[in-house]
């Protein structure tokens, strides 16, 4: 079961090098986004042996689910990041958010550190709950295709 693992993270390489080509001024952005996708593969892999890739379709159902549990004044991913992930975003202090999707805002998903801290963050308040590994490649994976 460990080749497919090793052909995802190969075609992630393989996408960050186009990527990269055709974005000349961003090649460190897409280098750095297919490592974070890479270690959520890894982690999905761990915790289901039959993960295979992860899914921009699900990313989005994701971000635009209104969770039945969710914090009133948080009730989607979509309250603050809009229904077009090409927007700007606003907080609930009325503070812009920089778009999510990758074409718009080409340093996203680049710093493992700042995506741990607004997953663990924003899934709190909107499921209640940790997202997956396979959740968050789903999302992230969407807004590479933004
Ligand atoms: C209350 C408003 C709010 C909600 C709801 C919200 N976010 Fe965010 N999100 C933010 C803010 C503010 C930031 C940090 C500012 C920035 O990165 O531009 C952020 C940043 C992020 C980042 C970091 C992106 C990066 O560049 O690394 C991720 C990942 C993220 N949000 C995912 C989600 C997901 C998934 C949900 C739904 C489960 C969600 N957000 C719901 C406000 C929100």
């Amino acid at each position: 079961m460990k080749l497919p693992i090793r052909l995802s993270v190969t075609l992630l390489l393989a996408g960050s090098l186009a990527a990269g080509a055709a974005a000349a001024a961003t090649p460190d952005f897409a280098a750095a986004r297919a490592a974070i996708l890479a270690h959520y593969a890894a982690a999905a892999h761990k915790a289901d042996p039959n993960f295979k890739a992860f899914s921009a379709a699900a990313g989005r159902s994701f971000f635009l689910a209104h969770p039945a549990g969710a914090r009133p004044a948080t009730p989607s991913c979509s309250y603050c990041h809009t229904t077009d992930p090409r927007n700007q975003g606003r907080t609930r202090a009325g503070k812009t958010i920089l778009p999510m999707a990758i074409s718009r805002t080409p340093s996203r998903f680049t710093k493992l550190s700042k995506v741990r801290l607004w997953f663990r963050r924003n899934c709190q308040s909107v499921y209640r709950r940790a997202c997956t590994a396979q959740e968050k490649g789903n999302y992230i994976t969407f807004m590479a295709s933004q």
